[in-house]
């Protein structure tokens, strides 16, 4: 497993996390032995970042962790949490009051005295450009409360933002072979500053395994129904925001290539494989509901494609994804 610095915590992390939404809700069930064997799972494999939120299974994924943490607390494993997502999007919300009750919340569910590192949870754009709720950021480090903080974006503009402020640690972003437009200006700005950049949604919510078709049915409770066309939460968040037969038709081009490229591997893996050795990327984090899925993912972080690669992605992309993603984000 391969290592990066994440950006201003200083701290070591695994190229390949572990996203945990799938430990809360809204991807069917996942019921809670097999989340913590996707944990264990993951942490065997070399996986040292958890990426979470408060708000996935409204604590949920965030008390699982903290059970898990409890049974392996020399694991030095860094967990990454999210805020600012269980009040209604104001601005006037993002205040020191509420990030203290909320990571009074967090740090309860984790079982930890002091967070690691604490994302404001894609707030409303107004929020990065606002003197105060930095400050009020750095009283919560200064308090003890949180070690370091970052953001997760929805936009570029908003990334770029972030990324101008002097104690911001990381920025959490989509990246991935459906969503290319970070490349332009947010990485080598991340990487000029010293932040850290984590690789959300990075397999379009599953569409890059390649395994998806026409027919192919979500839960009921799975966002892959549910916000398809973006009825609860950013369209963006499913299927990286690409229609879904567009996506199922270029994902299976994608695993042609992969294939092709790097036999050995599965499409998913050579997906992950691709954002890992993007220059600026920190920790790439796919989600997984099953041990299997984990440990799979994890071996994409010592996985080497060839260049050749590379020049698929951005070729697809242009052609079948460009055009009704690119501006947007
Ligand atoms: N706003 C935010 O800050 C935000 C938003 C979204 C996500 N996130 C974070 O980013 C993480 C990753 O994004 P995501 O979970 O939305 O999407 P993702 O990682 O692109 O996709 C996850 C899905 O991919 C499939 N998958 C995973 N590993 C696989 C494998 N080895 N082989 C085949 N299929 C595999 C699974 O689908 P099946 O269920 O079909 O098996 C899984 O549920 C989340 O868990 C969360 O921590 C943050």
């Amino acid at each position: 497993m391969q290592t990066r610095t994440l950006g201003r915590t200083g701290r070591t992390v695994s190229i390949i996390g572990l996203g945990t939404w799938q430990l809360g809700a809204d991807w069917g069930e996942v019921d809670e032995a097999d989340a913590l064997a996707v944990l264990d799972a993951a942490y065997a494999a070399g996986v040292t970042f958890f990426d979470t939120a408060d708000v996935y299974g409204d604590g949920r994924s965030e008390s699982l962790i903290g059970t898990w943490l409890r049974a392996n607390p020399d694991s030095g494993v860094t967990v990454a949490t999210k805020m600012g997502r269980r009040m209604p999007q104001e601005h006037a919300n993002y205040s020191l009051a509420n990030y203290r009750a909320w990571t009074d919340r967090s740090r309860a569910n984790l079982g930890v005295d002091t967070l690691d590192l604490v994302q404001l949870h894609c707030p409303p754009t107004s929020v990065y450009g606002d003197d105060a709720v930095y400050d009020a950021l750095d009283a919560l480090v200064a308090e003890g409360a949180i070690t370091n903080y970052g953001v997760s974006v929805e936009r570029v503009d908003e990334a770029l933002a972030a990324i101008a402020r002097p104690h911001v640690a990381s920025v959490q972003i989509i990246l991935n072979a459906f969503r290319l437009k970070p490349l332009d200006e947010v990485l080598p700005a991340a990487d000029a500053a010293g932040v850290g950049i984590i690789a959300r949604v990075p397999l379009a919510s599953g569409l890059l395994s390649g395994r998806y078709t026409s027919e192919t049915l979500f839960a009921a409770n799975d966002h892959r129904t549910y916000n398809r066309h973006g009825e609860s939460f950013d369209v963006g968040e499913t299927f990286s925001g690409v229609d879904y037969e567009t996506g199922v038709r270029a994902a299976a081009e994608f695993a042609a290539v992969a294939r092709e490229a790097v036999p050995a591997a599965t499409t998913a893996q050579a997906a992950l494989a691709w954002i890992a050795a993007q220059p600026g990327v920190s920790s790439v984090i796919p989600g997984a509901r099953s041990p299997e899925q984990a440990r799979s993912n994890a071996a994409a972080g010592s996985l080497h494609l060839p260049a050749s690669v590379d020049a698929v992605v951005r070729d697809l992309y242009d052609r079948d994804i460009r055009p009704s993603v690119h501006e947007r984000w």
